[in-house]
């Protein structure tokens, strides 16, 4: 392929991938976004394969490489549950931050690269691998712990070293005297000390950053990551002289800074305070491991099936809040179900969505998109809240952290400031979950002992059959 026809190809995957983040931002375009993203991705290979100057031997490698990867990335895309996909996303965060630094340390070790350099571009060219190497390490060990502390493998509390904030200074300025150590070395042997310690102290503090990091704000590292993950793609586009790459790049990194702050306001969050670390403390554990039940702190009411379809049927007015559990227990299609009966019955049903509920941005407007539910019916938490006073029956689905009174009511509770679903403000609420284990962050929750909340313990599609098959009967 041609120069002029490669730039016009990395042109309209550009645009593209513009169109796709454009896409995303909407329920209704999303499948549209990803779409467009797709083909820019496909053009965007193609294009660099094609690109590529390379001796017939490299072929092989390439196509190889190809394989491997696609029916890697094939094979997760099957096996991976929707609630994993946090995890698989720091896992890709990861392996894109140890491709910059790989990258980097070749264009540093690569006599024809750094042939092709003298005089101020050679400074620019090692400044560019310093500064990329450095991305791309942190953003590698940060995005392995990240994943460690979503899959529950790593415990959720944050580690607070003493002096952190000293340390993190004491390794900012070490990481500035060798950058110049390095940019003023004579031969690449003499380069290579000063960018392995560099390497050493980024890979540190990749772990420090979010080992000090609260379970309670996982959503915000998450997003931040995959900023750095951008930012580290951008850098190897500079590195590799690839314009797509730096746009790309650009793209994930600023639309993923974006979103963390999002996330950060949505959580009432000092985003510098959050990277800094220790915020969202106590003893926060991620649900999947370690759980267990909270200590009681007063009587709950349970109810069962026929009694909750029996409250939704007399109601006027229902607000339904989705969280992990019904991910978990992939009931969208039977609340769907449920939602129709009632308003047939002249209810009125309408969903209320936190920002952060579930286990990535977004998770249950897709899990609602896909069982179909209208989009008119389905309610950011800012559009609902205040209506909670004049709601009979909030039906809370395998949600806990978001609807914790205590963020509001207890300022020493670790998600203290949160904004949350008001759902103990209604006449009625019902709490749909197994048992009384404590959610995501780790904390009890005092909406269960509220005198008019209701517990309906069980798995929530099971549950849900139960009250639909009620609902039916009657
Ligand atoms: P959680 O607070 O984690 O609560 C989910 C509840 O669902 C659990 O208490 C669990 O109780 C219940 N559950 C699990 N499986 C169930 C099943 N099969 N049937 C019925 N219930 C089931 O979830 P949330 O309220 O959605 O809040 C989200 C939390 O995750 C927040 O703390 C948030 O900060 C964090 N987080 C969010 C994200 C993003 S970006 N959304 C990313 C990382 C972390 P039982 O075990 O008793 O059933």
């Amino acid at each position: 392929m041609s120069a002029s026809l490669t730039t016009v190809a990395y042109l309209g995957a550009a645009i593209l991938f513009i169109l796709s983040l454009g896409g995303l931002s909407n329920q209704e375009s999303a499948r549209r976004g990803n779409l467009y993203g797709m083909i820019g991705m496909g053009i965007a290979v193609l294009a660099t394969i094609s690109g590529v100057q390379m001796t017939p031997a490299g072929l092989p490698w390439i196509i190889g490489a190809m394989v491997v990867g696609g029916a890697v990335g094939l094979y997760a895309a099957r096996v991976v549950q929707m609630t994993q996909m946090p995890e698989l996303v720091a896992l890709m965060h990861s392996l894109v931050g140890l491709a910059a630094t790989l990258v980097g340390y070749a264009s540093y070790i690569d006599p024809a690269a750094s042939a092709q350099f003298t005089g101020a571009e050679k400074a620019i060219h090692e400044v560019e691998i310093y500064v990329g190497v450095l991305i791309g390490a942190v953003t590698f060990s940060g995005s392995l712990i990240a994943f460690g502390k979503l899959s529950g493998r790593i415990g959720g509390k944050p580690l607070l070293l003493p002096a952190r904030h000293l340390l993190n200074l004491v390794a900012l300025l070490v990481v500035i005297f060798f950058g110049y150590r390095f940019l003023h070395a004579e031969t690449v042997q003499a380069g290579m000390t000063p960018l392995i310690v560099m390497t050493v102290i980024a890979l540190l503090f990749g772990i420090h950053m979010v080992m000090a990091i609260g379970g309670a704000d996982m959503p915000v590292v998450v997003s931040m990551l995959n900023s750095y993950s951008g930012w580290a793609a951008a850098a190897t586009g500079f590195m590799l002289s690839n314009d797509l790459l730096i746009v790309t790049g650009a793209l994930v990194g600023s639309s993923g800074a974006i979103l963390s702050y999002i996330m950060c306001r949505a959580m009432n969050r000092n985003f510098i305070s959050v990277i800094a670390g220790g915020f969202g403390g106590g003893d926060a554990k991620p649900a999947a491991k370690g759980a267990g039940p909270a200590e009681p702190q007063g009587e709950v009411v349970p109810v069962n099936a026929a009694e909750t379809a029996e409250m939704l049927r007399e109601a006027k007015n229902v607000v339904i809040v989705p969280g992990y559990g019904m991910a978990v227990a992939q009931a969208q299609h039977t609340v769907y179900e449920i939602t129709k009966l009632l308003r047939e019955k002249g209810v009125n049903v309408r969903f209320a969505i936190h920002p952060v509920a579930g286990r990535m941005p977004g998770h249950m407007n897709v899990l609602l998109a896909e069982a179909k539910v209208p989009y008119d019916i389905v309610m950011e938490m800012d559009e609902i809240n205040e209506d909670f006073p004049d709601t009979d029956v909030a039906m809370v689905i395998g949600a806990n952290d978001i609807v914790n009174p205590s963020a509001a009511e207890d300022p020493t509770s670790p998600i203290a400031g949160m904004p949350v679903l008001e759902v103990w403000k209604a006449k009625h609420s019902i709490v749909m979950k197994r048992s009384m284990a404590s959610g995501y962050a780790g904390v009890d929750n005092p909406l269960f002992y509220k005198e008019n909340n209701r517990m309906l313990f069980g798995d929530a599609k099971k549950m849900l059959d139960e009250v639909q098959v009620a609902l039916k009967a009657a």
